[in-house]
């Protein structure tokens, strides 16, 4: 059996389609929507009633599109929101989580840094797996305040976000971390600055490649993959504000992906 119906994933905003690009490397033949939910950017500074209202609105608007799996592209309506989702609705949901498991297993200096939203650092989920895997770890956790709100207007690599991101980082490098995790959707498009700032032997680390893996296992234990080996489908891309820093990020005219206003 071939399912051709959609995945859907939403974000707070733009950063998830870092998760996006991973999906479609791992399953090209799977048809996708997007939602970039930028005019309620950031989630990360609300209270947790509102993250769970914002993440039903954005996940009833994908079943509407008939999607057959959702994937919450953001680390702060996972680990708040996730577990009401699971509990309402019929569809699979993959979530996305720091990488703290493979971060703490493999760091020499015992030392590691997460860089995420307050909504995430303060979650019972992120606490939980936190305490898990990090017994015998100095953790690092700094709350990247401003960095979403700039990269949704555009500002990925502006000396801004360079001064903002050298004080974020700096009691890390201090403290000597070999790791550091990358605990928001946005913050993959960080990367070539942190690179900048960070130490050579500080490793990054994001969750977005395991996500992928993750849901292709769901998709094939569900019996909801496309078996397809067409490429018919165009992936669907659409955002509540203005749609160029959203074009601008996934090189929209390069690789002919379709973004659009919708209002949701
Ligand atoms: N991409 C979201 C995340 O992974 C950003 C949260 C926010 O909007 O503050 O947490």
């Amino acid at each position: 059996m071939s399912d051709p119906r959609p995945i859907g994933l939403f974000d707070s905003g733009v950063g998830g389609t870092s998760i996006w690009k991973e999906i479609h490397q791992l399953l090209p033949f799977e048809q996708s929507i997007y939602l970039a939910d930028s005019r309620n950017a950031p989630y990360g500074i609300k209270p947790q009633n509102e993250i769970i209202s914002l993440s039903v609105k954005n996940t009833e608007k994908l079943l509407e599109m008939e999607c057959k799996l959702i994937i919450v592209a953001c680390n702060t309506a996972t680990t708040n929101a996730i577990k009401v989702l699971r509990n309402t609705y019929d569809v699979p949901f993959i979530g996305i989580e720091p990488a703290i498991k493979p971060a703490a297993l493999q760091s020499t200096n015992k030392a590691i840094g997460i860089l995420a939203t307050k909504g995430t650092l303060s979650s019972e989920l992120f606490t939980r797996t936190s305490e898990l895997y990090t017994q015998d770890i100095n953790v690092i956790e700094v709350v990247g305040t401003g960095l979403v709100e700039l990269i949704e207007s555009g500002k990925k690599e502006s000396d801004e976000i360079k001064l903002l991101l050298k004080n974020l980082l700096s009691p890390m490098i201090e403290q000597k971390i070999d790791y550091l995790v990358l605990g928001c959707s946005h913050y993959p498009y960080l990367i070539p600055v942190l690179k900048e700032l960070l130490p050579s032997n500080v490793k990054i680390i994001d969750s977005g490649e395991a996500v992928a893996r993750q849901t292709k296992a769901v998709l094939l234990k569900e019996g909801l993959l496309n078996t397809s080996q067409e490429l018919k489908f165009r992936p669907k891309f659409y955002t509540n504000t203005d749609t160029e820093v959203l074009k601008e990020l996934i090189q929209a005219k390069k690789y002919d992906l379709q973004v659009e206003f919708l209002d949701f």
